[in-house]
Protein backbone atom coordinates (compact mmCIF):
# COMPACT_ATOMS: atom_id res chain seq x y z
CA UNK A 1 0.00 0.00 0.00
CA UNK A 2 1.37 3.44 -0.61
CA UNK A 3 2.12 5.21 2.30
CA UNK A 4 -0.11 8.60 2.82
CA UNK A 5 2.86 11.12 2.57
CA UNK A 6 4.95 9.25 -0.27
CA UNK A 7 6.43 11.74 -3.04
CA UNK A 8 5.81 14.36 -0.15
CA UNK A 9 8.52 16.74 1.09
CA UNK A 10 8.49 18.23 4.21
CA UNK A 11 9.83 20.57 6.80
CA UNK A 12 9.82 20.42 10.45
CA UNK A 13 10.82 23.08 12.85
CA UNK A 14 12.15 22.72 16.06
CA UNK A 15 13.01 19.40 15.46
CA UNK A 16 15.94 18.82 17.33
CA UNK A 17 13.92 16.82 20.12
CA UNK A 18 10.63 16.63 21.71
CA UNK A 19 7.57 17.12 19.81
CA UNK A 20 9.00 18.14 16.33
CA UNK A 21 11.54 15.01 16.38
CA UNK A 22 8.10 12.77 16.79
CA UNK A 23 6.94 14.90 14.39
CA UNK A 24 9.60 14.09 12.01
CA UNK A 25 9.54 10.57 12.67
CA UNK A 26 6.09 10.12 11.86
CA UNK A 27 6.19 12.14 8.65
CA UNK A 28 8.70 9.99 7.50
CA UNK A 29 7.20 6.65 8.18
CA UNK A 30 4.38 7.76 5.82
CA UNK A 31 6.82 8.19 3.13
CA UNK A 32 8.02 11.87 3.68
CA UNK A 33 11.16 12.96 3.16
CA UNK A 34 12.33 15.71 5.72
CA UNK A 35 14.19 18.49 6.04
CA UNK A 36 14.57 19.24 9.69
CA UNK A 37 15.87 23.05 11.79
CA UNK A 38 16.51 24.08 14.95
CA UNK A 39 18.75 26.52 16.63
CA UNK A 40 20.07 23.66 18.63
CA UNK A 41 22.50 22.52 16.08
CA UNK A 42 24.65 19.76 18.02
CA UNK A 43 21.25 18.69 19.18
CA UNK A 44 19.65 18.56 15.61
CA UNK A 45 22.36 16.67 14.20
CA UNK A 46 22.26 13.61 16.62
CA UNK A 47 18.45 13.70 15.86
CA UNK A 48 19.25 13.78 12.09
CA UNK A 49 21.55 11.06 12.77
CA UNK A 50 18.79 8.74 14.65
CA UNK A 51 16.36 9.46 11.99
CA UNK A 52 18.15 7.86 9.04
CA UNK A 53 21.63 7.41 7.39
CA UNK A 54 22.60 7.76 3.76
CA UNK A 55 20.02 9.03 1.08
CA UNK A 56 17.50 8.36 3.68
CA UNK A 57 18.96 11.00 6.55
CA UNK A 58 17.05 14.34 6.52
CA UNK A 59 18.57 17.99 5.55
CA UNK A 60 19.87 20.22 8.56
CA UNK A 61 19.45 23.59 8.69
CA UNK A 62 20.67 24.76 11.94
CA UNK A 63 20.13 28.46 12.93
CA UNK A 64 18.26 30.86 14.90
CA UNK A 65 14.41 30.64 12.80
CA UNK A 66 13.21 33.85 14.32
CA UNK A 67 15.83 35.23 12.23
CA UNK A 68 14.48 36.07 8.85
CA UNK A 69 17.11 35.00 6.81
CA UNK A 70 17.69 31.89 8.80
CA UNK A 71 14.26 31.19 7.69
CA UNK A 72 14.28 32.04 4.50
CA UNK A 73 17.65 29.78 3.76
CA UNK A 74 16.02 26.98 5.56
CA UNK A 75 13.17 27.03 2.44
CA UNK A 76 16.07 27.49 -0.37
CA UNK A 77 18.40 24.79 1.42
CA UNK A 78 14.78 22.02 1.17
CA UNK A 79 13.77 23.43 -2.34
CA UNK A 80 17.47 23.05 -4.15
CA UNK A 81 17.94 19.68 -2.23
CA UNK A 82 14.63 18.20 -2.84
CA UNK A 83 13.18 20.32 -5.75
CA UNK A 84 10.54 21.51 -3.67
CA UNK A 85 8.24 21.72 -0.32
CA UNK A 86 4.74 20.51 0.36
CA UNK A 87 4.51 20.42 4.20
CA UNK A 88 5.87 23.10 6.57
CA UNK A 89 5.59 22.44 10.21
CA UNK A 90 5.86 25.62 12.26
CA UNK A 91 6.69 23.24 15.50
CA UNK A 92 9.49 25.43 16.46
CA UNK A 93 8.62 27.00 20.17
CA UNK A 94 8.38 26.63 23.71
CA UNK A 95 7.16 28.48 26.45
CA UNK A 96 8.61 30.83 29.62
CA UNK A 97 5.68 29.59 31.28
CA UNK A 98 5.21 32.32 34.87
CA UNK A 99 3.14 35.04 35.76
CA UNK A 100 3.00 37.85 33.26
CA UNK A 101 4.64 39.93 36.17
CA UNK A 102 7.67 38.30 36.92
CA UNK A 103 8.86 38.46 32.92
CA UNK A 104 11.19 40.76 32.01
CA UNK A 105 11.21 42.38 28.36
CA UNK A 106 13.77 39.98 27.05
CA UNK A 107 11.83 37.15 28.07
CA UNK A 108 8.54 38.34 26.79
CA UNK A 109 10.76 39.15 23.70
CA UNK A 110 12.22 35.89 23.23
CA UNK A 111 8.64 34.43 23.86
CA UNK A 112 7.74 35.95 20.87
CA UNK A 113 10.39 35.27 19.09
CA UNK A 114 10.60 31.68 19.41
CA UNK A 115 6.89 30.81 18.58
CA UNK A 116 5.43 33.43 16.62
CA UNK A 117 8.50 35.02 14.37
CA UNK A 118 9.49 31.40 13.65
CA UNK A 119 6.47 30.68 12.20
CA UNK A 120 5.80 34.25 10.26
CA UNK A 121 8.94 33.61 8.70
CA UNK A 122 9.36 30.15 8.25
CA UNK A 123 5.65 30.79 6.45
CA UNK A 124 6.46 33.28 4.56
CA UNK A 125 9.14 31.91 2.72
CA UNK A 126 7.76 28.40 2.34
CA UNK A 127 4.88 30.43 0.35
CA UNK A 128 5.92 31.62 -3.37
CA UNK A 129 6.77 27.30 -3.81
CA UNK A 130 3.77 26.55 -2.60
CA UNK A 131 2.15 29.09 -4.66
CA UNK A 132 3.74 28.08 -7.56
CA UNK A 133 2.52 24.74 -7.55
CA UNK A 134 -0.95 25.28 -6.29
CA UNK A 135 -0.49 22.45 -3.32
CA UNK A 136 0.50 22.90 0.36
CA UNK A 137 0.22 22.12 3.85
CA UNK A 138 0.96 24.51 6.66
CA UNK A 139 0.21 23.34 10.19
CA UNK A 140 1.56 25.10 13.31
CA UNK A 141 1.85 23.55 16.86
CA UNK A 142 -0.24 26.03 18.76
CA UNK A 143 -1.31 25.28 22.32
CA UNK A 144 -4.69 25.10 23.72
CA UNK A 145 -3.74 27.05 26.75
CA UNK A 146 -4.76 29.63 24.19
CA UNK A 147 -8.30 28.86 24.46
CA UNK A 148 -8.85 27.70 28.45
CA UNK A 149 -6.02 30.68 29.98
CA UNK A 150 -3.85 28.59 31.75
CA UNK A 151 -2.66 30.08 34.72
CA UNK A 152 1.00 31.73 34.00
CA UNK A 153 0.78 31.44 30.24
CA UNK A 154 -0.85 34.94 29.07
CA UNK A 155 3.00 35.57 27.43
CA UNK A 156 3.56 32.29 25.98
CA UNK A 157 -0.47 32.85 25.01
CA UNK A 158 0.42 36.44 23.25
CA UNK A 159 2.63 34.54 20.64
CA UNK A 160 0.86 31.26 20.22
CA UNK A 161 -2.61 33.28 19.45
CA UNK A 162 -0.96 35.24 17.08
CA UNK A 163 0.20 31.50 15.13
CA UNK A 164 -4.27 30.58 15.24
CA UNK A 165 -4.52 34.00 14.22
CA UNK A 166 -1.80 33.70 11.44
CA UNK A 167 -3.04 30.73 10.52
CA UNK A 168 -7.44 31.39 10.11
CA UNK A 169 -6.13 34.84 8.19
CA UNK A 170 -4.17 33.00 5.68
CA UNK A 171 -6.48 29.95 5.60
CA UNK A 172 -8.61 32.52 3.76
CA UNK A 173 -6.11 34.40 1.66
CA UNK A 174 -4.93 31.00 -0.37
CA UNK A 175 -8.16 29.37 0.03
CA UNK A 176 -8.60 29.10 -3.70
CA UNK A 177 -4.52 28.04 -4.25
CA UNK A 178 -4.98 24.28 -2.93
CA UNK A 179 -2.57 25.71 0.58
CA UNK A 180 -4.55 24.77 3.87
CA UNK A 181 -4.01 25.68 7.57
CA UNK A 182 -3.94 24.62 10.50
CA UNK A 183 -3.20 24.42 13.98
CA UNK A 184 -2.70 21.65 16.29
CA UNK A 185 -2.95 22.80 19.50
CA UNK A 186 -1.89 20.92 22.49
CA UNK A 187 -2.47 20.66 25.92
CA UNK A 188 0.36 19.59 28.46
CA UNK A 189 2.85 17.28 26.60
CA UNK A 190 4.68 14.32 27.85
CA UNK A 191 7.95 15.24 26.89
CA UNK A 192 11.34 15.15 28.16
CA UNK A 193 10.96 18.85 29.40
CA UNK A 194 7.99 18.25 30.78
CA UNK A 195 9.01 14.32 32.94
CA UNK A 196 11.80 16.97 34.10
CA UNK A 197 9.96 19.37 35.41
CA UNK A 198 7.56 17.16 37.20
CA UNK A 199 10.29 15.83 38.62
CA UNK A 200 11.56 18.96 39.80
CA UNK A 201 8.56 20.32 41.05
CA UNK A 202 5.50 17.92 40.48
CA UNK A 203 2.73 20.32 42.46
CA UNK A 204 3.43 23.18 39.91
CA UNK A 205 2.90 21.39 36.98
CA UNK A 206 -0.13 19.19 38.52
CA UNK A 207 -2.42 21.89 37.64
CA UNK A 208 -1.70 21.81 34.17
CA UNK A 209 -2.72 18.32 34.30
CA UNK A 210 -5.80 18.11 36.81
CA UNK A 211 -7.42 20.13 34.02
CA UNK A 212 -7.18 17.40 31.59
CA UNK A 213 -10.42 15.52 31.73
CA UNK A 214 -8.26 12.57 30.52
CA UNK A 215 -6.13 12.67 33.74
CA UNK A 216 -3.04 12.48 31.84
CA UNK A 217 -0.68 15.20 29.08
CA UNK A 218 -0.81 14.04 25.62
CA UNK A 219 1.72 11.57 24.25
CA UNK A 220 4.10 13.12 21.54
CA UNK A 221 3.07 10.64 19.38
CA UNK A 222 -0.68 11.86 19.91
CA UNK A 223 0.16 14.98 18.52
CA UNK A 224 2.28 14.07 15.20
CA UNK A 225 -0.67 11.73 14.71
CA UNK A 226 -2.54 15.05 14.11
CA UNK A 227 0.06 16.93 12.48
CA UNK A 228 0.29 13.81 9.86
CA UNK A 229 -3.52 13.64 8.91
CA UNK A 230 -3.22 17.16 8.47
CA UNK A 231 -0.32 17.02 6.56
CA UNK A 232 -1.83 14.71 3.73
CA UNK A 233 -4.01 15.16 0.32
CA UNK A 234 -7.27 13.57 2.71
CA UNK A 235 -7.17 16.58 4.51
CA UNK A 236 -8.01 18.74 1.38
CA UNK A 237 -10.88 20.42 3.32
CA UNK A 238 -9.60 21.27 6.59
CA UNK A 239 -8.20 24.81 6.73
CA UNK A 240 -8.23 27.80 9.09
CA UNK A 241 -9.05 25.33 11.77
CA UNK A 242 -7.58 25.09 15.73
CA UNK A 243 -7.43 21.17 16.50
CA UNK A 244 -6.90 20.67 19.79
CA UNK A 245 -5.14 17.36 21.47
CA UNK A 246 -6.43 17.99 24.95
CA UNK A 247 -8.05 14.94 26.11
CA UNK A 248 -10.67 17.23 26.89
CA UNK A 249 -8.92 20.30 28.46
CA UNK A 250 -11.03 22.97 26.04
CA UNK A 251 -13.92 21.47 24.47
CA UNK A 252 -15.40 22.83 21.16
N1 LIG B 1 5.41 20.38 25.81
C1 LIG B 1 4.20 20.86 25.98
O1 LIG B 1 3.55 20.59 27.01
C2 LIG B 1 3.58 21.74 24.93
C3 LIG B 1 2.23 22.07 25.05
C4 LIG B 1 1.64 22.87 24.06
C5 LIG B 1 2.40 23.31 22.99
N2 LIG B 1 3.73 22.98 22.91
C6 LIG B 1 4.48 23.48 21.76
O2 LIG B 1 4.98 22.38 21.04
C7 LIG B 1 6.19 22.76 20.37
C8 LIG B 1 7.30 21.78 20.73
O3 LIG B 1 7.51 21.86 22.12
P1 LIG B 1 8.37 20.82 22.96
O4 LIG B 1 7.66 20.64 24.23
O5 LIG B 1 8.73 19.64 22.14
O6 LIG B 1 9.64 21.74 23.29
P2 LIG B 1 11.21 21.49 23.15
O7 LIG B 1 11.84 22.63 23.85
O8 LIG B 1 11.55 20.11 23.57
O9 LIG B 1 11.43 21.62 21.58
C9 LIG B 1 11.31 22.84 20.92
C10 LIG B 1 12.43 22.95 19.93
O10 LIG B 1 12.32 24.21 19.24
C11 LIG B 1 13.62 24.74 19.11
N3 LIG B 1 13.56 26.19 18.96
C12 LIG B 1 13.13 27.10 19.86
N4 LIG B 1 13.29 28.33 19.41
C13 LIG B 1 13.84 28.21 18.16
C14 LIG B 1 14.27 29.15 17.18
N5 LIG B 1 14.19 30.48 17.40
N6 LIG B 1 14.79 28.69 16.02
C15 LIG B 1 14.91 27.36 15.82
N7 LIG B 1 14.54 26.42 16.71
C16 LIG B 1 14.01 26.85 17.87
C17 LIG B 1 14.33 24.33 20.39
O11 LIG B 1 15.75 24.38 20.26
C18 LIG B 1 13.81 22.93 20.61
O12 LIG B 1 14.62 21.94 20.03
C19 LIG B 1 6.48 24.18 20.80
O13 LIG B 1 6.00 25.07 19.84
C20 LIG B 1 5.70 24.32 22.10
O14 LIG B 1 5.39 25.65 22.39
C21 LIG B 1 4.32 22.20 23.85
Amino acid sequence: MTKMLEGRIAVVTGAAQGIGFAIAERLQADGARIAIADVDEGQLNRAADRLGAGDDRPLVCAGDLSRETVARDMIEATITRFGTIDILVNNAGGGIIQPFVDHTPESLRTTVDRNLWTAVWATFYALPEMRRKRYGRVVSVGADSVRNGLWNHAGYNAAKGGVHALTTGLAREFALEGITFNVVAPCIVNTERVRAAVAQAPEAVKKYIDVVPMGRPAEMAEVASMVAYLSTGEASFVTGQVISVNGGSAML
